[in-house]
C-alpha cells in the first residue's frame, strides 16, 4: 500500500440553496471536476490568487463524495449502502461537525498548498456549495517509502490494511453489484476520533500493547513475529491465557471475527489544542472505504463500541457518509453517471 501524502484538508459542503437541481448542479461538478484535474496534475488553478507560486505543486490527491441529497437532487438513485450511520454507544455527536452534502478531500505532500488548493476549489463551489465543516490532519514525515504511519498514541495504524486484489474487492464496487453510477466508486465512513490521551500516556507499554494486541513500537502482532506476521489469536501464553486479550482491538476487528467484513482504512492525525478542561482536543481523523458500510464499518463499530478494550481511551465526535465518485470517463467529468437519468 502506497503511503498517502502527509497532509489532509477535509471539507464537508451543504447545497447552497435546495432548489438546486439537475443541470445546474451538473455545472458544479464540470467545475470542480475539471479544477480538480488541473491541482492533481500540478497546476494552478486561477482561484488560488499567488498563494502556490514559486512552490512545487507536487503530490495533490483530490477525492471527491457525494451525501443523500446531492444525490437526490441530481435525480439519481439513492444506494443501499447510504444508509444512515446507526448510533453506537458512548460516542458524543456534534452534529453541526458531522454529515454533508458533498466532501472534498484534498492530500498533499507540502500545508500551504493543500490548504490553498482546498480554500481555491470552495470558492470555484461559492454559487453551489457553502462549507460546513472542515478538517486538517497529519501523518509523519515519511521515513522509509512504504512505511506504516504512527498516530497520537504512538501505534502504528495502518498496518493490515488489504493490499492487491484483496484492497480491490474490499473498496471499489463491481459494476451490477450496487447502483449502476456506483460503478467502480466507494463509500467512505468519517469518524472524528478524539483521544483521551492523558489517560493513554499514563498506561505501561505492556498495557498499551494488550489494548491493541500488537507491539507498540515494531507493530508486531503479540503472538510474535513481525509487523506484517499474521497475527494468531488462539496462541496462548504459559498461564493458558490468549496472547492476543479476548477485548484486544485486532481481534475484534479483523475479518476473521467479523465474517471476512474488511475495509480500507486511511486515518489522520489531528491536534486543536485543548479542551475546557485542559485534556488534549486532539485524535484520530478516521476514514475507512469500503463497497458497503452496513456490512463493513456499522456491524464492525457496534462490537468495538461496547467491547473494545481501546473503546476506554476514545470518543468518538462526528460521523459522515459519503458515495465516493467513480473517475471520469475520457472526456467526461467527475460525476458524470449521478446525471445519466
Ligand atoms: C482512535 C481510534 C482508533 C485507533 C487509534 C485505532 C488503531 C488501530 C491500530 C493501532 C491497529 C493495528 C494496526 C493496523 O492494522 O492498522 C488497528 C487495526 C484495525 N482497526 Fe483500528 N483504530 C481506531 C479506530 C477504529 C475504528 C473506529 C474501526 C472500525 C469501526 C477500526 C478498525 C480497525 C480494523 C478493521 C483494523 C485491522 C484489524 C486486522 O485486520 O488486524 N479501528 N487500529
Amino acid at each position: 500500500v502506497d503511503r498517502p501524502p502527509p497532509q489532509l484538508r477535509f471539507t464537508a459542503y451543504d447545497l447552497a440553496d435546495p432548489a438546486i437541481a439537475g443541470s445546474a448542479l451538473q455545472g458544479a461538478f464540470q467545475r470542480l471536476s475539471s479544477a480538480a484535474a488541473q491541482l492533481m496534475a500540478g497546476r494552478r488553478i486561477a482561484e488560488q490568487g499567488s498563494v502556490s507560486t514559486g512552490s512545487t505543486p507536487a503530490g495533490l490527491q483530490i477525492t471527491i463524495g457525494v451525501g443523500e441529497r446531492v444525490i437526490r437532487a441530481a435525480g439519481a438513485t439513492l444506494p443501499g449502502p447510504m444508509a444512515p450511520i446507526p448510533p453506537f454507544p458512548g460516542e458524543d455527536l456534534d452534529a453541526a461537525a458531522s454529515g454533508g452534502d458533498l466532501a472534498i478531500s484534498v492530500c498533499g505532500d507540502d500545508p500551504l498548498l493543500t490548504s490553498s488548493a482546498a480554500r481555491a476549489l470552495g470558492t470555484l463551489l461559492a454559487a453551489w456549495f457553502r462549507p460546513r465543516w472542515t478538517r486538517s490532519g497529519f501523518l509523519p514525515a515519511a521515513t522509509e517509502p512504504g512505511s506504516t504511519p504512527r498516530n497520537l498514541m504512538g501505534q502504528l495504524d495502518g498496518t493490515d490494511n488489504p493490499a492487491g486484489a484483496r484492497q480491490d474487492l474490499a473498496v471499489w464496487v463491481a459494476p451490477g453489484a450496487d447502483v449502476a453510477w456506483m460503478a467502480d466508486g466507494t463509500y467512505l465512513v468519517c469518524r472524528r476520533i478524539r483521544m483521551k490521551l492523558a489517560a493513554w500516556d499514563g498506561l505501561t507499554t505492556a498495557a498499551k500493547q494488550r489494548v491493541i494486541g500488537r507491539e507498540l513500537v515494531s507493530g508486531a502482532p503479540l503472538s510474535g513475529g513481525t509487523e506484517h506476521s499474521t497475527p494468531s489469536f488462539t496462541a496462548l501464553d504459559a498461564a493458558g491465557t490468549p496472547v492476543i486479550p479476548a477485548d484486544a482491538h485486532i481481534r475484534l476487528s479483523h475479518p476473521a471475527h467479523n465474517a471476512g467484513a474488511t475495509m480500507m482504512r486511511r486515518g489522520y492525525s489531528y491536534d486543536d489544542g485543548y479542551l475546557p478542561d485542559g485534556q488534549p482536543r486532539a485524535g484520530l481523523f478516521f476514514q475507512a472505504f469500503q463497497t458497503d458500510p452496513r456490512a463493513t464499518f456499522v456491524p464492525i463499530q457496534r462490537r468495538l463500541a461496547s467491547t473494545d478494550a481501546l473503546s476506554a481511551f476514545t470518543v468518538h465526535e462526528t460521523s459522515a457518509l459519503f458515495a465516493v465518485l467513480p473517475g471520469a470517463s475520457q472526456g467526461g467529468f467527475v460525476g458524470e453517471t449521478l446525471f445519466l437519468g
